[in-house]
């Protein structure tokens, strides 16, 4: 049986996107899920000596079609041998069904950093709403597994490149998506390190070359920039008005400033060349897509914390929370950010935009609450989970205390609001993180 998911109302959600400023972006769920909840590979079919992994991997298998509701068809069947541990690659035999648009209704649109993790569900999202997509992107922190259930496909191009050259192409729309910051070194867990440099110079060169390529090809151009331009904010929540708080030579200006100058770069060009810019400032957003990058990130409070306590909390392992756990974050899930990043892209909103959910949680709080439905999980699948502990480690320096988004001008210019409570999007990801770890993927 399909998994069931609620929305804030209590009503069955079935379906993301809306029609909205004359573009319809609703596609179904069941058709997402299949591309972002699929197994990476099947067990090698009918061994007459199946062991008890292999059983295991049928049972996944299983698990996987619960999530994704009759459209197995559209995913790939890599297999996996274990008696000689390797893999038969396949691609798919079939692509989803994309919608069949009209040339003038069509938009190639370029996606850059579109094999991250908030850029391949954008692109999934646009690839069935039946546009011609091209991934930019250097697979520094994203991964080519990611998009590659697209490659084949006529309206897609993916291209290795890194946004600091220039790059050209003929487009409609431009979505500015990559961030650069390097996984902390494994020799020190604890530690995490920037390339402060590269840091900034993606976000400085990055954007420079892409408005040029908008201001040529007068494509609309969207910039996906961060809460991180509030710094430790002193109002709470941050609304847009708001200057911010940054500090900027510490260790974090490299993002910080880079995002503040990639807007400040933005309106340049919007009052000099008129070019046609929207930018949307982003708060934590989680995702249930794996990147390559689970427990290395600079900011231990982004979007991949609740992906490093679901491993931490599956595994059996203590769950690590950065200061005393009394800092506040705000947690979005991927669909609200996708469906919010489509209507400031369509509408005429061309003053920056928050969003995020507006629902408060410590990061204790969130711990807990992250550990209680990796306990209900495990009993509805028949384990008897071990409750792990919550352990406490110094908190990283500037890291703000209090992040959360007045979205008053979302819900105003875009009629948008967040519509997954945290509950739900933990839900789905720790399932699938589950089914993924039994599969040997994580
Ligand atoms: N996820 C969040 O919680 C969150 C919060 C605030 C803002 N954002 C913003 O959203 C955007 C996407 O974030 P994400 O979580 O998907 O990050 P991500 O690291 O998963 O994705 C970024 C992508 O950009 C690519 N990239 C990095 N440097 C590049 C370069 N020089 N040239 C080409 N490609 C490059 C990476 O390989 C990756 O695929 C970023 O701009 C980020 O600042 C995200």
């Amino acid at each position: 049986m399909p998994i069931r998911t609620l929305d804030k109302n209590g009503n069955v959600i079935t379906t993301v996107g809306f029609n909205r400023f004359g573009f319809d972006c609703e596609v179904s769920l069941d058709v997402l899920r299949s591309l972002y909840l699929r197994p990476h590979y099947v067990i090698t079919a009918s061994s007459p000596t199946a062991t008890n992994d292999e059983l295991e991997g049928k049972m996944e298998e299983l698990q996987h079609a619960r999530f994704t509701g009759g459209y197995g068809a559209y995913q790939s069947k890599s297999i996996f041998h274990p008696d000689s541990q390797s893999i038969s690659y396949t691609t798919l035999s079939r692509f989803p069904p994309v919608k069949l648009l009209s040339p003038s209704q069509r938009k190639r649109i370029l996606v850059t950093g579109g094999a991250g993790f908030v850029g391949s569900h954008l692109v999934d999202r646009l690839m069935i709403l039946g546009h011609e997509v091209t991934v930019l992107d250097n697979f520094f922190t994203g991964s080519k597994t990611t998009v590659s259930h697209w490659v084949g496909h006529p309206n897609f191009e993916m291209v290795r490149h890194d946004v600091v050259e220039p790059f050209m192409i003929e487009l409609n729309h431009l979505t500015i998506l990559p961030r650069n910051i390097p996984p902390c070194m494994p020799c020190l867990p604890s530690h995490y390190q920037f390339n402060s440099v590269k840091t900034i110079k993606t976000s400085f060169m990055g954007t420079l070359n892409m408005l040029g390529l908008a201001k040529r090809t007068k494509a609309r151009f969207l910039i996906s920039s961060t809460s991180e331009v509030y710094g430790d904010p002193e109002v709470h929540p941050q609304h847009e008005d708001y200057w911010g708080h940054v500090n900027p030579i510490g260790p974090r200006a490299c993002y910080d400033e880079g995002k503040r100058v990639a807007e400040t770069l933005t309106y340049g060009f919007h009052r000099q060349d008129g070019v046609d810019v929207r930018v949307a400032r982003i708060f934590n957003t989680y995702v249930p897509r794996i990147c390559i990058l689970i427990s290395s990130t600079v900011n231990p409070f982004d979007g991949r914390v609740v992906s490093n306590f679901i491993v931490q909390a599956l595994r059996g392992e203590d769950m690590t929370v950065y200061g005393d756990g009394k800092q506040t974050r705000s947690f979005q899930y991927i669909h609200d950010l996708v469906d919010g990043l489509i209507a400031l892209m369509n509408s005429d909103e061309t003053r920056p935009v928050n969003l995020g959910n507006g629902d408060e949680f410590t990061i204790g709080e969130f711990a807990e609450l992250v550990r209680d439905i990796v306990e209900k999980v495990q009993r509805e699948d028949g384990v008897e989970p071990r409750r792990v502990n919550i352990i406490y480690k110094p908190m990283p320096t500037d890291d703000p205390q209090k992040r959360r988004p007045d979205t008053t001008r979302a819900k105003q210019t875009l009629q948008w609001e967040p519509r997954w409570t945290v509950r739900m999007g933990l839900e789905e990801m720790v399932r699938y993180y589950k089914a993924k770890m039994v599969e040997g993927s994580l």
